[in-house]
Order: structure tokens, then sequence, then C-alpha cells
């Protein structure tokens, strides 16, 4: 079921389930109201009429008087002798006076609703004074009178109610008509996400959540967008860097098999393409761990690494490549520096940068420890402006290049350890890289 309906039929039951009971309890307090309105009013007459009565018909003689004057009156009413215990007079029919005697009700003061047969009655007694002569006058009103008000206003009631509700249902409609009409268009907009539709999504109208949802679905959409397109140029770039050894092999290959090289070519060639399947294979080692590292965090693990540890380790491993080389390798690290991090991978993302600085130095590469930082810098050419927004980047290297992956997989480690990595222009010449370490 649709939100808006779902929302409208819960507030119309609401309403529904309130009117009800307020009508049952309205239903029920009337009848009531109208009782005791209707005894007040009983007893207002029926003192003027004891008034009249006592002014004008003073002795018990003149009981024809009374009897003539209150029959003029269209009221129920019964004129009582308590002394006697009788029923002097009654505009009613016998039937009631005998019904009446027989429930006791004439004796007993107490009962206000009186009942004969299937009639009832509501009752108010006025004494006449003085109280010693025990006459009472005994006015009565048919209860079914006041049912039929009661039915009379409850219909009225129900009336209200009913144009209530529609009105309420209305405003109701209208009100969730509001708050789902942005949600609908959302949901548009994702649609138009889930086709890859980037660039045809637009504003909605809405405020508050919506408006937050809305906004953190265009970040999504943003962020889904740049990574389909680096995932792409990923591919493009993968292919490429795969395709051009191979081509390399495939050529000396056939050429070796149709015998088109003497000997000399062909021992050129087979070196050519073992080095190519080097090449191949070093950068299909690296395209695997990069898609590792960005994919399973569960494999990195951190632990406690002392920077002057792991520099001496770096050293250990670069020292052969620096002297066939030439490049003196200085190191100066402060024996207080420690940080956490997965030392496997943060050992590999610092040989990385060292070999990097070795093959571009001219004759000098300095690595450094200080607090929180540990910066990797050599006397070589440096970064060509070019190059130096997009260092990073997979598959991005220059002239001398190999595979455009090392400074890629470095920054993922780091990144991953919670650091940072930059490149700056070192004060030796070439180019200075500084690696902020995890906290
Ligand atoms: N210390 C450096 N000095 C000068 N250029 C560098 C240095 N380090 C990296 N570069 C440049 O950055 C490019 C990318 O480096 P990298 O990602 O390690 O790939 P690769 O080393 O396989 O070429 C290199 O090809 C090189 O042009
Ligand atoms: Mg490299």
């Amino acid at each position: 079921m649709k939100l808006q309906s779902q929302l409208n039929l819960a507030f119309t039951a609401l309403l529904l389930v309130i009117l009800t009971a307020a009508g049952f309890v309205i239903y029920s307090l009337i009848l009531d109201m109208l009782i005791e309105d209707e005894r007040a009013e009983l007893k207002q007459k029926g003192e003027l009429l004891v008034d009249v009565l006592n002014e004008q018909y003073r002795s018990q003689q003149s009981i024809r008087g009374f009897r003539d004057f209150l029959e003029q009156q269209d009221l129920q009413l019964f004129l009582y002798d308590r002394r006697q215990d009788r029923v002097l007079f009654s505009t009613m029919p016998d039937r009631y006076v005998q019904g009446f005697s027989s429930s006791q009700y004439f004796a007993d003061n107490q009962e206000k609703l009186w009942e004969a047969g299937s009639s009832k009655f509501v009752t108010s007694r006025i004494l006449f004074y003085p109280e010693s002569i025990g006459m009472e006058l005994i006015l009565l009103t048919p209860l079914n009178d006041l049912q039929a008000i009661q039915q009379d206003f409850f219909r009225r009631l129900i009336i209200v109610f009913l144009i209530g509700t529609i009105a309420a249902v209305l405003l109701s409609y209208f009100l969730t008509n509001k708050l789902v009409t942005p949600l609908t268009k959302l949901k548009r907009q994702l649609k138009k996400i889930e086709k890859r539709k980037f660039n045809q999504l637009e504003p909605i109208k809405a405020t508050g959540e919506i408006k937050e949802v809305e906004k953190s679905v265009y970040d999504m959409a943003s962020e889904l967008e740049r990574y389909m397109q680096s995932q792409q140029a990923f591919f493009q770039n993968a292919s490429h860097e795969l395709k051009t050894p191979l081509m390399t092999i495939q050529g000396y290959a056939e050429g070796i098999r149709d015998k088109v090289f003497d000997e000399a070519d062909q021992e050129k060639g087979l070196e050519m393409m073992v080095t190519e399947v080097e090449r191949l294979k070093k950068i299909i080692n690296e395209m695997i761990l990069l898609a590792k590292l960005d994919s399973d965090q569960s494999t990195y693990h951190p632990e406690n690494i002392q920077a002057q540890e792991l520099i001496e380790q770096v050293l250990d491993r670069v020292m052969p490549i620096a002297n066939d080389h030439g490049v003196e390798v200085r190191h100066k690290a402060d024996s207080v520096v420690q940080f956490t991090a997965d030392a496997e991978k943060f050992l590999q993302a610092l040989l990385n940068l060292t070999f990097n600085a070795i093959r571009h130095a001219h004759a000098r590469v300095d690595i450094t420890a200080s607090e929180g930082v540990i910066t990797i810098e050599d006397d070589g050419e440096g970064i060509s402006k070019e190059l130096l927004p997009h260092i990073f980047h997979r598959f991005v290297k220059g002239k001398t290049g190999e595979t455009g992956l090392g400074l890629a997989i470095a920054r993922a480690i780091i990144e991953q350890s919670g650091g940072k990595i930059m490149v700056r222009d070192s004060d030796l010449g070439g180019a200075k890289f500084i690696v902020i370490l995890p906290k």
C-alpha cells in the first residue's frame, strides 16, 4: 500500500475511534443532563403552583377549587396526602396511580424515576406549606419525551461528526500529499541514479529530513559517478599497460617462429621476451595487490611500530640497489618516534618511495623520521609540473617510469592505515615525499 494511503488510513481510523468514544460518552451523559434539567424545571413549576395554591385555596375544604385549577395546567401531576397515604387528585389515568402505589413510590420519597408498566417518569415532589399538613404536589414528565430529545440531539451530533470527519480527512489528504510528493520525486531521481543517468538529476523541493536525505542521495550519486569513472579509467589504463608488453612478446615470438631473425637478433628477441614477461608479471602482481588493499580492510593487522626499526629494515633492502646506482642513502630517526599500522604493508609503502628516490637520484637520498612524520627525498630531477597533480593515481608515470602503480600502492596503504602522503620539492633539488604517520 502507498505511504500516503497508509497515513490517511491510520489518521481516519484514529479519528473514528476518538469520535466514537466521544459520541458514546456524550450520548450517555446527555440523558442524565436532560433528566436533571427536567427535574429542576418541574421543581420550579411545582413551587410556583404550590405558591398559587397556598395563596388562593388555603383550606382543605376547597379541594374542588384545586382540582379545576390544576386541571387547567396541562401537566401530569398528583396531589398526595402523606398523612392518609392517599392520592387526592391526579391528572393521569388511574392505572398509573395504581402502578405507582403498588411500587410504593408515594411513600418512599427517595426514588426519582418512577416506573409503571413500560413507561418511566421523571418526578419532582413539592411539599405544601406548612409541612405539617402533609400535602404534596408531585409533577411528572415521561422519560420518553426526554429520550426523544436525546435521539434528536444525537442525530445532529452524528451529522456534525460526519462533516468534521470529511473535513479532517480532506485536510489529512492535503497534508500527506504535501509530505509524500517530495518522496515520490526523490524516488524518480533514485531511478535515474539506478540507470546511471547522473547528469539528468534535478534538485527537488523539500524541507527538513527529506532535504537531508536528498543531499545524502546526491552525495552518494556523485561519489558513485566518480568511482565508476575511476574504475573505467583503471580498466582502460590496465588493458593498455598489459597490451603493450604482450604485443612486443607476440612480435618477437612470431618473428622467431617464421625465422625472420638472424642468430644475434633471435637471441636479443628472446631476451626482450623474458624482460617483457617479467614486466607483465610485475604489473599484474601490483594490480592484484592494489585491488586487495582497496577491497579488504581485514588484511590489515595494526601493531606498534618503532620508526627507527622500520627505517633500518628499509635500508637493509635498498642497499644493494643503491650501491648499484652509486647513490648514498642517509638516514636520521628520532628513537622516540612510534606509531600504529600494519608493519609489513607500511614497509612496502616506504620501500616503494625509497626505490623511486634511488632510481631518480643523482647521488643522494635522505630518509628522516621525526615526531609524526617520515620524509624521503632525493637530489634528482624532481617531478614535472604536469605530472604533479596526478602522481598518486594508478598507471601515472614519467618517461622512465615502470608500472605507474608504486605510488598508488603507497598511498593506499598509508591512507588505509590512517596516515597521509604528500609530495613537495626537496631542498636537495629532487622530490620530497612526506608521510604523515597515523596517530
Ligand atoms: N623521487 C622521484 N623523483 C622523480 N620522479 C618520481 C619520483 N618518484 C616517482 N616519480 C615519478 O612518478 C611516477 C610514478 O611512480 P610510481 O607510481 O612509483 O611508478 P613507477 O615507479 O612504476 O614508474 C614515476 O614514473 C616517476 O615519473
Ligand atoms: Mg615506483
